[in-house]
């Protein structure tokens, strides 16, 4: 998170004795990312955050690859994955490569009786059925519908959710998750070009602050595995912390889009980008206002990317037949664009009411079998004229 954050008490310098109404001292933890160089938050403690207990075992967590050199296209219906009461296990990578893994869940219920932190990577969770707060050890936030959480590699955290009936589109990013730089000034601000600004990013309000000691499982993901680990405190014991390392959350409907004469392109989606890949929203915009322009987008090959799209609402102009939690994905190798009629369909029309993320992997990507279970084998045809059809 590009902007300072402070929440709780802290003193006045940092580095100093930071005394308990009791006398005894809070401790520091500085929570980092890239060494000493990315964003950090300078966190104090009632206790010190280091005292493991036990640690119970390991299981793994990788996903299990079913297609791992893919040219076709593919459709994913997304709904079809099976919820499962507990956040974790609900958790279904479909696809993945080294640098992030692209994940469909439908958890029940609230994480209960474990605390999670994914010490590889950051998750970046987007909200498409439910609402609740996500819970961490830097504060709470409240999430609904169209929101996404950026929740930065190391942070502790939970789930709650209001209702069994909950969609998440989730991405795991093994590189650092930013606001794309050129929408940044020199000294991090978001500029008057950007799609968004700092007003539109929701920071944690709400500190738990627990001094229990006792038996605390928190679940940590590292190298694809979950290890279960017992601390003898409280992971919630924050009184207090600033700085830049936090997690954050960001309304799609509060992105502004960007609209021209004739068709913008992708790039001005953009919403967050990493090292590895881009996140765009596809919003409800105006269309392009030159008397002869053509709103659909232009067939492309983008040769450096693998594109995946997750359909969130609305009406999807360049295909026929996407639905609702539906993803597709258009390898890179290959050119894709609009669908039989959809361009002819869209010249004329003023507006859209489409809603969809997007994820460009600069590296391809691999189909898990849990991706297999809920592919149409058939969406590569889904081009052809009806002639051409067998
Ligand atoms: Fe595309």
């Amino acid at each position: 998170m590009p902007f300072y954050h402070k929440l709780g008490k802290i003193p006045h310098k940092r580095h100093t004795v930071f005394r308990k109404p009791d006398g005894g001292l809070y401790y520091e933890q500085l929570f980092g990312t890239i060494g000493f160089d990315g964003m950090s938050s300078n966190l104090y403690h009632e206790h010190r955050p280091t005292q493991v207990k036990e640690i119970k075992g390991s299981y793994d967590v990788r996903p299990k690859l079913a297609v791992e050199n893919n040219l076709k296209s593919y459709r994913f219906k997304g709904f079809q994955i099976t919820p499962h009461p507990d956040y974790l296990e609900s958790r279904k990578p479909v696809l993945t490569n080294s640098d992030c893994d692209i994940i469909l869940a439908s958890p029940q219920q609230s994480t209960e009786d474990y605390f999670y932190k994914n010490a590889d990577s950051d998750e970046l969770i987007f909200i498409h059925k439910g609402t609740g707060k996500l819970r961490t050890h830097l504060g709470n936030l409240d999430f609904k519908y169209g929101d996404y959480l950026l929740i930065p590699r190391g942070t502790i955290y939970k789930m709650d959710f209001d209702e069994e009936d909950n969609r998440l589109f989730i991405v795991e990013s093994r590189r650092p998750i930013y606001t794309p730089k050129r929408y940044r000034n020199w000294f991090g601000q978001l500029l008057e070009h950007s799609p968004f600004c700092e007003r539109d990013l929701r920071q944690p309000y709400e500190l738990e602050t627990n001094d229990e000691r006792g038996d605390f499982l928190i679940k940590i993901k590292k190298q694809g595995k979950i290890f279960d680990m017992v601390y003898a405190t409280h992971p919630f014991d924050v009184v207090g912390y600033d700085g830049y390392n936090y997690p954050y959350a960001f309304s799609i409907h509060d992105f502004e889009p960007i609209t021209g004469r004739i068709h913008q392109p992708p790039p001005v989606h953009q919403t967050f980008e990493t090292d590895a890949f881009v996140v765009c929203s596809f919003c409800p915009r105006k269309y392009d206002y030159h008397p002869d322009a053509i709103p659909a987008p232009y067939s492309h090959s983008n040769i450096d990317s693998d594109e995946v799209l997750y359909y969130v609402d609305g009406d999807f102009m360049s295909r026929n037949d996407i639905e609702a939690g539906h993803i597709s994905l258009h390898p890179a190798g290959i050119p894709h664009g609009p669908h039989p009629g959809a361009v002819e369909r869209s010249i004329g029309q003023v507006e859209t009411e489409e809603l969809a993320v997007m994820v460009d992997t600069f590296k391809p990507l691999m189909l898990t079998e849990d991706a297999m279970e809920i592919a149409d084998e058939s969406y590569h045809k889904s081009w052809l004229e009806e002639e051409d059809k067998e």
